[in-house]
């Protein structure tokens, strides 16, 4: 794999990171303390084409690649996990699918709006009795005529309130399991549909997690994603993308902390020297150091086989696996060589540790890596 970036990627990762710096960190400590979505961020990114990095021009993308949109999750979670993973659900849990799987009416219709950054993505899949079994997924959806009729609900949704566009998998013929599941476009203002209570999280707390309510929801025929009961292997197509995502996110977190905890201990003195002059220190960060850069080449590996149309999904899974459990150890062990001031929030290190905590779980726990990995291996 040739990770050699072109003058191109270079530039990009230039910009994400002087964004980053100047507009997302000062904002960091703010928007977790005060559980606020950064709306003026995401705003600031629309701009600069972060909302829409790797999709054609045609649409309303930036033109870029998987590579860079990689690079750019990864940057923003270094300063800001909140902000990260506004991106990463909206380009991969919702332009995504709708770009891959949409009729060209369909990405006629959403994709401009989305990729610009003026309408924000999200991805209902999650049910309250349907987390890690994505197949058991209890909202129906009935045709009607010309449209369908959404009943059920939905949790954990990563942008929810503040969603336009919402990719949203429901049943429409039970007896077929997850052959009968179908994907549906929904606007937050067809009728039937709300938003339900916002979740109160241990970390990334700037961003909007919440339920989605489909009361006798009107979804209209066309708005149909692919065919009739192709929803699930959708969904899975989808989660093999928004595993970079998230797997990136894993790795800016880990990086991030180990970035503070270098400054850190060349600060700190005690017993009369920097902390830094210690070999515990030397060798913790050696340690954290090698963890970030071993997950560096796993997600930017995936992110290129995404990017090159081979088959990526063990690739990201293993890229997750591996950057969201470096980033839990790094962050963790970040807070431990700042010892008690790292436990307060003065120092930005004990949020790292709070957000990496999810990159375990969301888009697939750990285990679901696993799973998926050891059945590409053909273990039984
Ligand atoms: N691509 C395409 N098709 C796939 C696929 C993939 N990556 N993975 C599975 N499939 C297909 C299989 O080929 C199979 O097709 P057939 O029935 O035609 O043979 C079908 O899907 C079922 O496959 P499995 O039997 O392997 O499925 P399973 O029910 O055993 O589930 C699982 C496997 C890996 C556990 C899967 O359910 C899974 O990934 N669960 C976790 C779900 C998840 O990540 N949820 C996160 C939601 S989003 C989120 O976190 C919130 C947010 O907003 C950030």
């Amino acid at each position: 794999m040739d990770f050699h970036l072109t003058n191109e990627q270079q530039m990009l990762r230039k910009m994400y990171r002087e964004f980053a710096e100047n507009e997302v960190k000062p904002l960091a400590e703010e928007i977790d303390e005060e559980e606020r979505f950064p709306m003026e961020t995401v705003e600031k990114m629309a701009k600069l084409g972060m909302m829409g990095i790797y999709f054609p021009k045609e649409y309303g993308g930036a033109g870029g690649d998987v590579l860079s949109y990689a690079m750019c999750v990864e940057e923003l979670a270094k300063v800001c996990g909140t902000t990260a993973v506004i991106v990463s659900a909206h380009t991969s849990l919702c332009c995504a699918p709708i770009f891959e799987h949409g009729t060209e009416e369909q990405k006629r219709k959403y994709l401009p709006d989305l990729l610009s950054g003026k309408k924000i993505g999200a991805f209902g899949l999650t049910e309250p009795n349907a987390g890690t079994d994505a197949s058991g997924q209890q909202t129906l959806a009935v045709l009607e005529g010309d449209h369908y009729v959404l009943n059920g609900s939905k949790c954990f949704i990563t942008n929810g309130n503040v969603a336009d566009t919402f990719v949203v998998f429901a049943m429409t013929d039970k007896s077929k399991g997850n052959h009968g599941i179908s994907a549906f476009i929904v606007e937050k203002d067809f009728p039937g549909f709300s938003t339900g209570k916002h979740e109160k999280k241990m970390g990334i707390r700037g961003s909007s997690t919440c339920d989605l309510i489909f009361e006798d929801c009107i979804v209209p025929k066309e708005n149909l994603l692919g065919k009739e009961g192709k929803g699930f292997k959708i969904a899975m197509q989808t989660l093999d993308g928004g595993r970079i995502g998230i797997a990136a996110q894993a790795l800016g977190l880990g990086e991030g902390a180990v970035n503070e905890a270098i400054k850190y201990t060349q600060e700190r003195v005690q017993f009369g020297k920097r902390l830094s002059q210690f070999q515990n220190t030397q060798f913790q960060l050696a340690d954290m150091h090698t963890r970030m850069q071993a997950a560096q080449y796993l997600v930017y590996a995936a992110a290129m086989k995404k990017q090159n149309h081979e088959d990526y999904s063990m690739d990201a899974s293993m890229a997750k696996l591996f950057a969201a459990e470096a980033a839990s150890d790094v962050t963790r062990r970040a807070v431990q060589l700042f010892g008690g001031y790292g436990y307060t929030r003065e120092y930005p290190v004990e949020r790292m540790m709070r957000d990496a905590k999810i990159t375990e779980i969301y888009e697939g726990t750990s285990e679901v890596q696993r799973m998926v990995i050891s059945s590409r291996l053909g273990v039984k």
